[in-house]
């Protein structure tokens, strides 16, 4: 099964671990702090659309995209209650481009680390640097594989993995580790890194 169907599955059961109902706190961290000025950004992966809502909250212009068609219904309807303007579309990220690119800002909480092999990593990688303007920056919260697991939870990734498939296409300004934020007293591990695209990438 595709990651993608995969994902589908899941949201039609309802087994969204992932999905905790309010915006991760590394993106706002990761915002405010570096800091990252409101410009027009794309959430890969939305999910249900808590972190879009929150960038749109805070002066971007939002177009979230994801491949769930049950994701994307729930994340317009929850944009519709908080009054906010966000563009939630399905579009499936490694095979169609999102009309509205170049963004200033990219994020993905969970879509990147998704992908098993190298090549879909670098693919995903490359394509994030094909929507973004120069000097455009992508933050990704991926699962992290120092932590030692016992019983299910997100994909794990080595630092080097991320780092062998991002560096061709973007520099990077800061890796660290951390936890999801969750609504669970021990969430798993994970890894925040915020990057440049390269010149010319
Ligand atoms: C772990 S979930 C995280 C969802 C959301 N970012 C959040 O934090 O709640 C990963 C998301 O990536 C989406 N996804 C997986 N492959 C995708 C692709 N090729 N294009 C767009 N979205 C994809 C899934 O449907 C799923 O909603």
């Amino acid at each position: 099964m595709t990651v993608q169907k995969g994902y589908k599955k899941r949201y039609k059961t309802g087994d969204t671990p992932w999905d905790i109902g309010k915006p991760d706190f590394n993106l706002v961290e990761g915002v405010t702090k570096h800091p990252i000025l409101a410009c027009s950004a794309l959430d890969i992966g939305c999910g249900t659309g808590d972190n879009s809502i929150w960038l749109a909250q805070n002066g971007f212009q939002v177009i979230g995209t994801d491949t769930s068609e049950i994701a994307i219904q729930k994340a317009k309807e929850k944009a519709s209650r908080a009054g906010v303007k966000c563009d939630f579309r399905i579009v499936d990220f490694l095979e169609n481009p999102v009309k509205g690119a170049p963004f200033g800002f990219v994020f993905d909480r969970g879509c990147f680390h998704s992908f098993a092999s190298e090549k879909d990593r670098r693919r995903f990688a490359q394509n994030v640097a094909a929507h973004l303007e120069e000097d455009g920056l992508w933050l990704t919260l991926a699962g992290n594989a120092d932590e030692d697991r016992r019983g299910p939870g997100p994909p794990q990734r080595t630092a080097g993995e991320i780092i062998s498939a991002v560096e061709p296409y973007f520099m990077i300004l800061s890796l660290i580790s951390t936890h999801f934020g969750s609504n669970h007293p021990n969430p798993p591990r994970a890894w925040r890194c915020l990057m440049q695209k390269r010149y010319a990438a």
